[in-house]
């Protein structure tokens, strides 16, 4: 019996879009309806690719040039039905040799050997070719931009990738600049807010400002590219130390908007700003004393930031065509700041426009049209996706401080697991690395491990909290499922 295949499946054997495929199905390619839906029998599609056009069709001019059209489109198909990876490895050669070292090519080439390509559909094939070598062209970077202070030993400790949280004691600066380059696919924090707790102090807010700079400018070259910064603020009431130093010398200081001029200035692009409104929160600056008379009256502050940056860092070195895996491709424009796009030139690429120019894509779109198809690990919940539908979210700030100032879990700002868990699902992919470089009580890798994530925290005061955050990681594992665990590295 014939085996009824789906419009998906089609798509993946024969390599094409879904436009390609709707306008061969106006032409007539065999297929039957089932409910809603429609199937194909792959060898009645393939019989009918291979066939002479019908006569019927020759009936004018237009017809008949939308025949030849459709005819380009099924050789194109048929000659290229079977790649495999010695196929794209040979084809591509010219261009490896380009930039490639002769042993890095010796090693791409025993690295697809090692594949079990038979059988495979292109698209698989495609993916894996561009994997290996997009790794060679990242190890190569990664190499040209260490810093001196490259500590191999921290980077076997991260590179680890088991279910493990990763506690790193010391300042985060300095923790930084030890990193592998583009090592981390997501940042999420909730830095000091200058002087708004009794552990941090800066002498005034230049020099806060100035300690945050230092530290976002080494995240830039430490986070992936095309990758996501997720940077929870307030915008806090306090003295600057800048321009009084009396206690009256209090302003609100707009902390989001100085963040945001510094990650421009770092070279992030700033993407969003999402207002989380904490509700009801203790201050007290809105009371008037009953003084209902005009200039004494001030709003009670119950919001933060969440703000949202990328970093889309201009890579020009070559990548392969995401469809027909061929290193033939030309920089095509700049589509966004920071993003080179490329154009396949390969004449027989899988996908060409109607007016004959090749598939044009970029790293980034490259990244996000990853193939979704059954990857249930990666698919965000629907809850989470209407809880941050707007950008402005409410939901109440973790209930923390007792009337001695300490609390119950051992630091006295920790934030709401909803931010980190929003960050991980809509940024990273399972198995990818989540950093907070202010992990105080380590809320962000304690919910990147729950989420498959490899969660990594630095933060300053071990002797402070350590106790506490080991206590609190702890009663996070999941002692059922073995594999669950934390590790230390003190770089302090
Ligand atoms: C607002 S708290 C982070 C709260 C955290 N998101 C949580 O849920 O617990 C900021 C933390 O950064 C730490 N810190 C301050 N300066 C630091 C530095 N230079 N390097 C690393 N950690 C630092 C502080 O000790 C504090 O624990
Ligand atoms: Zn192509």
């Amino acid at each position: 019996m014939a085996s009824y295949k789906k419009e998906k499946e089609v798509l993946k054997i024969l390599n094409i879009s879904r436009t390609t495929l709707w306008r061969l199905k106006k032409k007539g390619l065999p297929h039957i309806k089932v409910g809603d839906s429609v199937r194909y029998v792959i060898d009645e599609v393939r019989d009918w690719i291979a066939s002479e056009p019908t006569t019927s069709y020759q009936s004018s001019l237009e017809l008949s040039n939308q025949i030849e059209e459709i005819q380009i489109e099924k050789e194109r198909i048929l000659n290229h039905y079977n790649i495999d990876l010695d196929y794209l490895f040979e084809s591509n050669y010219f261009y490896l040799k380009k930039i490639l070292k002769d042993n890095e090519i010796i090693k791409l080439k025993s690295t697809l050997k090692s594949y079990k390509d038979d059988g495979l559909p292109n698209q698989e094939i495609v993916r894996i070719f561009s994997k290996e070598y997009i790794k060679f062209i990242r190890s190569k970077y990664r190499e040209q931009t260490r810093l001196s202070e490259f500590d191999e030993k921290l980077n076997n400790f991260l590179n680890q990738k088991d279910r493990t949280i990763k506690v790193i004691w010391g300042d985060a600066y300095k923790v930084l600049r030890k990193l592998e380059s583009e090592s981390i696919q997501l940042m999420v924090t909730s830095p000091p807010y200058f002087n708004a707790r009794a552990y941090s102090q800066w002498d005034d807010l230049n020099i806060y400002l100035n300690d945050m700079r230092n530290i976002i400018r080494e995240s830039y070259r430490v986070l992936d590219n095309h990758r996501v910064w997720v940077f929870n603020v307030g915008d806090i009431f306090d003295n600057d130390q800048i321009t009084t130093k009396s206690v009256w010398g209090k302003r609100r200081i707009p902390l989001g908007a100085y963040f945001i001029k510094i990650f421009e200035e770092e070279g992030f692009e700033f993407v969003d700003d999402i207002i989380w409104d904490k509700g009801e929160v203790e201050s007290k600056r809105h009371m008037n004393n009953g003084i209902n008379y005009p200039l004494y009256q001030y709003p009670l502050n119950c919001y933060e930031h969440l703000l949202i940056f990328h970093k889309h860092r201009l890579d020009k070195s070559k990548i392969p065509c995401p469809v027909c895996g061929s290193l033939k491709v030309n920089g095509n424009t700049q589509s966004e700041i920071g993003v080179q796009s490329w154009e396949c030139k390969n004449r027989n690429c899988f996908i060409r426009s109607p007016h004959n120019r090749g598939k044009r894509f970029s790293l980034r779109t490259n990244l996000m049209q990853y193939n979704h198809d059954n990857d249930k690990d990666n698919l965000i919940d629907s809850k989470t996706i209407n809880m941050w539908r707007r950008d402005i979210v409410k939901f109440p700030p973790v209930i923390k401080i007792n009337q001695n100032g300490e609390n119950i879990l051992g630091h006295s700002a920790p934030f709401p697991e909803d931010i980190p868990s929003m960050a991980i699902k809509y940024f990273t992919y399972v198995g990818e690395n989540v950093m907070d470089p202010f992990a105080g009580s380590f809320t962000v890798p304690i919910v990147a491990q729950k989420l498959n994530r490899v969660g990594i925290g630095i933060e300053i005061n071990k002797d402070l909290f350590r106790k506490a955050i080991l206590k609190r990681i702890n009663n996070s594992l999941n002692v059922f499922e073995s594999g669950d665990t934390f590790e230390e590295f003190d770089v302090s």
